[in-house]
């Protein structure tokens, strides 16, 4: 099977967008999300920064006839606050001199037509997680880098994928030389492993696409 790609517009707004994810990476997470879609389940990424994987995958939701959530409490992780390497102070809200990434991930969709095949949950991801209560047809974890926040990820998150379903996880960092990002996502994708409950099925530079063998229980 030929892994789907997005249009050429879909693509160009997603390179447009500000963030982090290279392009090839970008497109390995645009087939997985195709493929997850065909379960007929909503698709969940957990850090939505300003929209730049979220066009991915709102653009395979609509395809599939599914809907698309992304959550983040756009407040922005450690290493995206002043003085940190991955700060844009142009996401940095005037008035309350905080990070807000939630305007621009909103004007990122409108501008790709996507706005109504995502749903933004603005909040902490294990507090929403918390309240969630049904299945979904892929993860992706692209949130706080930190252990504390990549394992509430996993452990809020990993549990609501379907049987055949996908769990996506960013920034997986083998190699303990990167230690800027840290090697939390890494921790949690041997976690997703080691539980027997996924298979690996790529990977694509930091990205890893596990897919579920069984339940959770
Ligand atoms: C690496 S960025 C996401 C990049 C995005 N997926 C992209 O491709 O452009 C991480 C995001 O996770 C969010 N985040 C970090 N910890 C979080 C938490 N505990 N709950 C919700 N969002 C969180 C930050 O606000 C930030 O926007």
């Amino acid at each position: 099977m030929t892994a789907a790609v997005p249009k050429p517009e879909i693509l160009a707004a997603f390179e447009g967008a500000k963030g982090f994810m290279p392009t090839h990476e970008g497109l390995a997470l645009y087939a997985a999300a195709v493929e997850a879609g065909a379960l007929g389940l909503p698709l969940l990424e957990v850090g939505t920064y300003c929209g730049r994987s979220a066009i991915l995958l709102a653009d395979a939701a609509r395809a599939a006839g599914v809907t698309a959530l992304t959550v983040d409490h756009h407040r922005g992780s450690e290493e995206q606050q002043p003085g940190w390497e991955y700060h844009d102070p142009e996401t940095v809200d005037p008035e309350l001199g905080l990070m807000d990434t939630l305007p621009t991930f909103r004007r990122t969709l409108h501008r790709a037509g996507l706005e109504d095949h995502i749903v933004a949950l603005v909040g902490r991801s294990p507090q929403v997680a918390k309240i969630w209560n049904s299945p979904l047809g892929l993860v992706f974890i692209d949130g706080g880098h930190t252990d504390e926040h990549a394992s509430a990820d996993y452990e809020g998150w990993a549990p609501h994928v379907a049987e055949g379903g996908l769990l996506l996880i960013h920034d997986v960092h083998p190699d303990p030389k990167d230690e800027f990002t840290g090697q939390a996502p890494y921790r949690i994708y041997l976690r997703a492993l080691e539980s027997g409950a996924f298979e690996e099925i790529s990977v694509t530079g930091t990205l890893r696409v596990l897919r579920r063998l069984r339940a959770s229980r």
